[in-house]
């Protein structure tokens, strides 16, 4: 069987003409149901609807969280739970099957890594591709209306845990994924990060999407304040920041 890895950007607006045909040439589309009000699977459900395509849903194993000194060991055996749920999906359904990736596939998201597996596995013979989407970083480059990095410098991408190591290393343009209320919702306004550049976006390409830019310091209450909202607004809240040291 075939296996199509789409990425669909922020959402339907963002599909690209590539992806819609590919899209439209699968027997199924694939996403994972995650616990509770799943505001992405509705969107992954929209772009499936505006191109005729049937979406299955996979409920997505639960991640054990409670020990993240094992975080590496955590996120193998979720990810091997997950191989299971999707291996099992294709094996009963054979065609071809998209998986919807959210943004790019190759930024921050397991799908390859799924995908690779199931094929090393041979349970089920799979071939597949990818198409790329647009990534959070991109759209917040864009919202703001800024370059991610100066004239010929780095920039460094780092998920939120991260973060700190990134500072103590001497990284000084740094864009942070993965957030979580911890870092973004507050965090930064303590300590060195007071006074370095945040350019700030969450629900980025939706309804419901907020930006805020400043120095950290000041504008930290205003990114929490509407952090809030967007969680409020959307039911979930998804954010991304550059943050660069002031020279
Ligand atoms: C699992 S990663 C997926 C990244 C995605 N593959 C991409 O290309 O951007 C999820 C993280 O991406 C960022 N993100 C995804 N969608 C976003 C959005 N609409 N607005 C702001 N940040 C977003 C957030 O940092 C979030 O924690």
């Amino acid at each position: 069987m075939r296996v199509r890895i789409l990425g669909i950007g922020m959402g339907p607006r963002h599909l690209t003409p590539e992806a819609a045909d590919a899209l439209r040439g699968c027997d199924y589309a694939v996403a994972a149901r995650k616990r509770g009000d799943d505001g992405l699977l509705a969107l992954r459900r929209a772009v499936c609807e505006a191109h005729g395509v049937p979406l299955v849903a996979v409920p997505d194993p639960e991640r054990d969280r409670d020990d993240p000194a094992d975080y590496a060991a955590a996120v193998a055996a979720w990810h091997e739970a997950r191989v299971a749920a999707y291996e099992r999906v294709l094996g009963e359904r054979g065609g071809t099957a998209a998986f919807l990736v959210w943004g790019d596939p190759g930024l921050y998201d397991s799908t390859l890594r799924i995908v690779e597996r199931i094929a090393a596995r041979g349970v089920v013979a799979v071939e597949y591709d990818v198409l790329p989407g647009v990534s959070a970083p991109q759209l917040l480059a864009a919202r703001h209306r800024i370059v991610l990095h100066e004239v010929g410098r780095p920039v460094h991408v780092t998920p939120a845990r991260l973060l700190g190591e990134a500072v103590a290393a001497g990284q000084d343009n740094i864009v942070v994924m993965l957030g979580g209320e911890a870092v973004l919702g507050g965090g930064l306004a303590f300590g060195e990060l007071r006074d370095w550049t945040v350019w700030w976006g969450a629900n980025l390409g939706t309804d419901t999407e907020e930006l805020v830019a400043g120095r950290v310091g000041a504008a930290q209450p205003d990114i929490a304040a509407r952090r809030r909202r967007a969680r409020a607004r959307a039911g979930w809240v998804m954010d991304v920041a550059l943050l660069r040291r002031p020279v």
